[in-house]
């Protein structure tokens, strides 16, 4: 999706170059979003945050573990 129709740029560009470790400055430097009618400037940086290394990621580890959805079954004597 073109997220900077005056510069042209998509969301794919962004993304790819936030993963890359750019800074939503250098992005703009270099392809020049937000830099026109700056229009797009809120969706290109939310797109910059959601893929920038420092965005938060989902936790893979928690304090408890889940409790078992079934219990487990009565020993038979
Ligand atoms: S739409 Fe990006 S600067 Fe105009």
């Amino acid at each position: 999706m073109i997220v900077c129709v005056c510069r042209r740029i998509s969301d794919r560009l962004i993304a790819q170059c936030a993963r890359q470790g750019m800074s939503f400055d250098t992005i703009q430097l270099e392809l020049g979003v937000a830099t026109q009618c700056g229009k797009c400037e809120g969706c290109a940086r939310g797109v910059w945050q959601e893929c920038a290394p420092s965005a938060p990621v989902a936790h893979l580890h928690t304090a408890h573990p889940p409790a078992p959805s079934h219990p487990a079954p009565a020993n038979r004597t």
